[in-house]
């Protein structure tokens, strides 16, 4: 195949071996683990582009190009993704995703600086698209006839969308009842073989896994590292939004653990040659349910993984078994992160205010709000310190978790439901007439100024 030019290589991030072409499940022929790109020439290609200041001009003066690879907020920052030819990729204009402030929040949170980097805003709703512009174009230019996934519904509507971009087709694997439907019906409406499966999120991977052994299928989970190379330009964009100022802290919802270790990753390439100085502390946070690597963590120190039977109402994130943990467990080692897990009740209380900020995010994303409150008790994060939440995925790809979470119907804990009455805001049922909703207002009115 002729789709890694010379100036990026597949290594194993365990034994070190290069590996020309990598097998289906992209794992290392030598001892089995997982892959990194890495391109031993980006200390070149930055000298040739002018340097490290002139780069930042680049990047930034390409978003108001009129060439779609220019208006991509992953592609704009190309000289760092060098595996495919930048004029055949498909891309759907994803990135450049804006960063909030968030005042209100990081009053409730108890810091000054709180941001969100809204990686929903995304063509398909989640940061999902960042990758799939590059893995699915890895594919396109690999002539393959099929791209396939197991999901727990972000990344098979954003790899639906992109393979029908690129003409591919495509194969979703999801467990069956276990996803938000609104991005079930995404993978519908963008054409995919959707098969839901009798299993979870871990049992879909493991038939996949045989699929792709099978027959000539490219497969998008996020152990393609060609995944976790897009998603890096989150981090470029962040720090691009903050004047390239580094952040204290940057707190990612882990599920399979790609995405903070692609993150990670992209913040040490960019210290490395030297676009920052200091490195943010990436910490993740999951749901309690879903732990695996918080027990990982504090059981066994970071050295093996502890898989656990996921069970959670953000179903983005209902992962026992995570396939990048070793990655994840070294972006927390490099940079000093810390992990957490949230309880329902504090993942859905985080969300409503988000929510009240008038931003939104689905469940999986609002851990990252309750973990930073959990962070900042402990003292891990300082007031006075700047903190980026990612926001993984739009407040439409669950509308059911936020419906039941307004009528007071969310599946807490007892001891838990009462911390969410006082922000559930549950819709209004009148008679249609304006004597209703003024008295409505009025009574509204009067309880606050009681
Ligand atoms: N947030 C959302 C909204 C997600 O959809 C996911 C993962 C994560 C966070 C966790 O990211 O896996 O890189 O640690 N969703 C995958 C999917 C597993 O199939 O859509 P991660």
């Amino acid at each position: 195949m002729t789709m890694h030019p010379a100036t990026a290589e597949l290594r194993c991030i365990e034994c070190g071996t290069i590996c020309a072409s990598p097998n289906a499940n992209f794992r290392c022929g030598t001892c089995g683990d997982l892959l990194e790109v890495v391109q031993p020439d980006l200390q070149t290609v930055i000298g040739a582009s002018s340097g490290v200041e002139k780069l930042k001009q680049v990047w930034l003066s390409r978003r108001t190009s009129r060439l779609p690879v220019d208006q991509s907020g992953v592609w704009r920052f190309r000289e760092v993704l060098p595996f495919v030819d930048p004029l055949h990729v498909i891309t759907l204009r994803e990135g450049n995703t804006p960063l909030y402030e968030m005042p209100r929040c990081g009053r409730i949170a108890g810091v000054r600086n709180l941001f969100a980097k809204h990686q929903g805003m995304n063509p398909t709703g989640s940061f999902k698209d960042t990758g799939m512009t590059t893995a699915a174009s890895v594919a396109l230019a690999g002539h393959y006839r099929w791209v396939a996934c197991a999901s727990t519904g972000n990344t098979s509507a954003s790899m639906a969308a992109y393979a029908a971009r690129g003409n591919l087709r495509s194969l979703v694997l999801i467990p069956e009842g276990k996803i938000s439907w609104s991005k079930l019906s995404q993978s519908l409406d963008y054409g995919a073989v959707t098969c839901q499966l009798k299993t979870d999120f871990d049992g879909c991977v493991r038939v996949l896994h045989e699929v792709v052994q099978r027959m000539p299928v490219y497969l998008l989970n996020s152990v393609n590292p060609y995944r976790l190379e897009g998603q890096k330009t989150a981090a470029l964009e962040i720090l691009e939004q903050m004047n390239w100022l580094v952040p204290d802290h940057v707190i990612v919802p882990g599920g399979n653990l790609a995405n903070s270790s692609a993150l990670g990753k992209a913040f040490q390439e960019m210290h490395s040659l030297g676009f920052i100085r200091t490195l943010p502390k990436i910490s993740i946070i999951q749901a309690e349910g879903a732990n695996p690597l918080v027990r990982t963590m504090r059981e066994k120190g970071g050295r093996e993984l502890i898989s656990v039977q996921a069970e959670t109402l953000a179903t983005a994130i209902r992962i026992g078994h995570p396939a990048s943990w070793k990655k994840a467990v070294r972006v927390l080692e490099a940079t000093g992160g810390a992990v957490e897990e949230v309880s329902e009740a504090e993942m859905a209380l985080a969300k409503a205010e988000i929510g009240a900020e008038g931003i939104g995010c689905e469940p999986a994303s609002a851990v990252t709000l309750a973990g930073l409150r959990k962070l900042v008790t402990s003292g891990f994060v300082k007031s006075h310190e700047s903190v980026v939440l990612v926001l993984t995925g739009h407040l439409l790809k669950d509308p059911d978790f936020t419906l039941d979470f307004h009528r007071g119907e969310l599946r807490v804990a007892d001891r838990q439901a009462a911390m969410l009455a006082s922000s559930r805001r549950a819709p209004i049922i009148l008679e249609a007439t304006a004597d209703a909703v003024t008295r409505t207002l009025q009574d509204i009115d009067s309880s606050a100024n009681a």
